[in-house]
């Protein structure tokens, strides 16, 4: 097992397949120390990091923490009651809940609201050249979460700032994170306490409704899971849509394939996420127990998968895939720990190509 510091260091953000590629390449597991001295493990290699997601001695309750990890990236304590923090049977009865308000039918109702806010921000572009993060990416996915959620169209720019000031803190930023998360949850409880007086047809709505037997989500289950929602579909999806745009800009081969339509929309959209990964570091988990991953021995700590994308033909990461005949491998479902979901399907198509 090799010790490594370069997750911290500028090479990163410069040139982060190059460090994903390093860090497979010298070793499948390797320990990390983090700026504020925890010792960390880092899986690298595909395989590993998907047995370890389905690992039961691995969890995701921060509360097993045997390590001082207050520094570590977290969700603010006083949202805490969401799936990424939690193990079953807990995590199994939230996501059965919540996937009785999360529902296929209520996605598709919103298809045409969708639509139209594409349209209208498309036919608001004044250029060329454009600031397709600010004019585009980053307005669409926060507008289609609010309308899933109910928040009305006014409380938008505030949840964007207070998402903005949590996702990437800036000096200069208008609000601090800390701020930010206070004014979210208490935004969240008050517009919750509405909804239970005033039901809409709306996500918020039906998770307050959801019920399971004599079950239901309390208080802080459904703030968090309201939190959670908004935080993790939007960030992600500012960011899918920009690196997207940018791969088939930079691949025009690729972009004349989708245009025309001999590559699905849907097709394209997973391998681009295979391919940029957009969030390259799964959330993290504990081992409850000294394991061990890749034959490393592994102590009660802090461990995190970093199934990064491989983008060349050679090595050792069963991710890779170049040829147009490849079989499709899953991206690493964000569900792993619960069940297998759509997400954990392979692709159907055999055409696309990584860029
Ligand atoms: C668009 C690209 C997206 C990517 C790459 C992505 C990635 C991830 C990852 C890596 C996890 C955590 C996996 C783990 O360590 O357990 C996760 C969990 C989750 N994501 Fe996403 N996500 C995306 C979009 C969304 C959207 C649009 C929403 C909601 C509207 C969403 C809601 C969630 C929820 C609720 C969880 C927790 C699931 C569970 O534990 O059962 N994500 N996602």
């Amino acid at each position: 097992m090799t010790t490594t510091n370069c997750l911290f260091g500028d090479t990163l953000m410069t040139h982060p397949h190059r460090v994903y590629a390093d860090l497979r390449e010298t070793g499948p597991v390797h320990r990390v120390t983090t700026p504020g001295g925890t010792p960390v493990w880092l899986v690298t290699r595909y395989q590993d990091v998907r047995a370890a997601l389905t690992d039961p001695r691995l969890s995701l309750d921060k509360s097993n923490a045997a390590t001082d990890d207050s520094h570590q990236p977290s969700m603010p304590s006083e949202l805490d009651a969401h799936l990424l923090n939690m193990d079953p049977p807990d995590h199994t009865r939230l996501r059965r809940l919540a996937s009785k308000a999360f529902t296929p039918r209520r996605i598709e109702r919103l298809r045409d609201h969708i639509q139209a806010h594409t349209d209208a921000l498309l036919d608001n572009l004044d250029g060329p050249p454009v600031d397709l993060m600010k004019t585009f990416a980053n307005p669409l996915p926060m507008a289609v979460i609010c309308e899933l959620l109910g928040i009305p169209t006014d409380a938008q720019s505030d949840f964007r700032t207070w998402t903005n000031a949590l996702t990437a803190p800036e000096a200069d930023a208008a609000v601090t994170s800390q701020e930010a998360m206070k004014q979210m949850y208490h935004f969240l409880a008050t517009i919750i306490e509405t909804k239970r007086t005033k039901p809409s047809d709306d996500f918020l709505s039906a998770m307050i409704e959801a019920r399971d037997a004599h079950d239901r989500l309390t208080e802080p289950e459904l703030i968090a899971m309201a939190f959670l929602t908004l935080y993790a579909g939007y960030d992600n999806a500012v960011n899918l849509i920009g690196t997207t745009t940018l791969a088939l800009l930079t691949h025009p081969e690729q972009m004349t394939a989708v245009r025309n339509g001999r590559i699905p929309l849907h097709a394209a959209l997973e391998e681009a996420m295979r391919w940029n990964a957009l969030f390259p570091l799964a959330a993290r988990r504990f081992a409850l127990e000294e394991l061990t991953i890749a034959g490393a021995r592994i102590p009660p700590a802090p461990v995190y998968g970093y199934p990064s994308p491989q983008r060349t033909a050679t090595g050792s990461n069963s991710r890779t895939r170049t040829s147009s005949t490849a079989h499709a491998h899953p991206h690493t479902s964000p569900t792993a720990t619960a069940s297998t979901t759509a997400s954990a399907r392979p692709s159907h198509d055999s055409k696309v190509k990584s860029p």
